[in-house]
């Protein structure tokens, strides 16, 4: 009863449930006995309702059962509501409530899990990561905690980093990756609304130019000045990203939000905000520990089957 503010309502519940009860018990003894009316042959008289030409309303009384399953459910009622909370505030003599019994089974669980994760917290992420059982709750958290971003196989998608893969924006060392869980990311990469669209093509001819992709030799050339004069503050100028802030490597093969010509123009013009969301509010740092162990032994642990 929580959720309300005045006890009002407690009363206003209690009463209809009391008095519904009541009211069903009264109901069920006044009509215990019919006055059955019997015509001259011995069969029962009707009430004189009929229905569809013959379809008639006898006057027999409530079959016995019926009585006594109405009469019984009342007192299981009366006994429900002694034992357990119904009426109003009234808690019961149980003290029973379902947030006690889910806080209950909470810590029952936590304390079945404190053990095993007291045993994982002595170890270090890699020596965590290499312990198939440590991987395998590492990966239920992950399918709890992270799946709905990066995918179910930590493959990722569009704007979501691929984790399974050994290229990083903040850094792949276990303490980077528990920063990044604990304190969330945020990728700012601006937008060039002042680059004129001949500068941003070149610039992107430039940024494909550097992993190999094809490129317009000519566009490549002069977009080196404008990649010196605006991306490589962030971007190195070997564009090979800085974790420091989480500026993509544009050399290699990854791509975060795609590498046609048309994708890079849009990141130049409008920017990317990738936003990845913190969890040190949400999870507990046992189980960070074990995340980052399952995302660090994802491109570090060559063979899953080992021990
Ligand atoms: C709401 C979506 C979302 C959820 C949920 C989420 N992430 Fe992320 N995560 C992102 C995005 C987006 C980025 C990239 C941020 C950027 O672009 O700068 C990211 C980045 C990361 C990185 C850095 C990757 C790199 O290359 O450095 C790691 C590690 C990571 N997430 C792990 C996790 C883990 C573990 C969980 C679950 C506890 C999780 N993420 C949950 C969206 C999410
Ligand atoms: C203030 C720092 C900063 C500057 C300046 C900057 N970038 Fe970025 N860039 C970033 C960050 C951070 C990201 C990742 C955004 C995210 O995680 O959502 C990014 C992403 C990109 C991507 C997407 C890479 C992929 O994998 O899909 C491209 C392409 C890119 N930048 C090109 C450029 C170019 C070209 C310039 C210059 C015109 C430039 N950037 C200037 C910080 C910067």
């Amino acid at each position: 009863m929580s959720d309300f503010f005045s006890s009002g309502w407690g009363v206003y519940i209690a009463l209809v449930t009391g008095v519904g009860i009541v009211w069903c018990l009264y109901l069920l003894f006044s009509q215990r006995k019919t006055n059955v009316t019997y015509k001259p042959d011995g069969s029962v008289a009707d009430t004189g309702h009929v229905w569809d030409d013959d379809l008639r309303e006898l006057n027999n009384p409530l079959p016995r059962w019926w009585m006594w399953m109405f009469l019984l459910s009342c007192i299981f009622g009366i006994v429900y509501l002694t034992l357990y909370p119904g009426m109003g505030e009234y808690k019961g003599t149980l003290g029973y409530s379902t947030t006690g019994a889910h806080d209950a089974s909470v810590a029952q669980a936590n304390d079945q899990l404190k053990p095993v994760y007291a045993k994982y917290m002595g170890l270090d992420v890699k020596q965590v990561a290499a312990d198939p059982a440590a991987r395998e709750m590492g990966q239920r958290l992950f399918l709890n905690h992270c799946a709905q971003c990066h995918g179910s196989d930590a493959g990722g998608s569009k704007g979501f980093p691929n984790l399974s893969d050994s290229d990083w924006l903040y850094g792949g060392e276990p303490q980077d990756i528990k920063t990044t869980i604990l304190g969330g990311r945020a990728g700012v990469m601006p937008p060039f609304a002042h680059l004129e669209s001949g500068q941003v093509s070149d610039v992107a001819n430039y940024v494909r130019n550097l992993s190999g992709l094809a490129a317009d030799q000519i566009k490549v050339g002069r977009g080196a000045e404008v990649f010196k004069a605006n991306c490589a503050a962030c971007h190195g100028g070997d564009g090979k990203g800085n974790t420091a802030m989480g500026a993509p490597n544009l050399t290699d093969k990854v791509w975060l939000y795609g590498s046609s010509e048309a994708t890079i123009v849009e990141t130049v013009t409008k920017g990317r905000n990738g936003m990845m969301p913190a969890h040190e509010a949400i999870l507990t740092p046992e189980k960070v520990h074990l995340l980052a162990a399952y995302v660090w032994g994802l491109s570090n642990v060559k063979d899953k089957t080992a021990k």
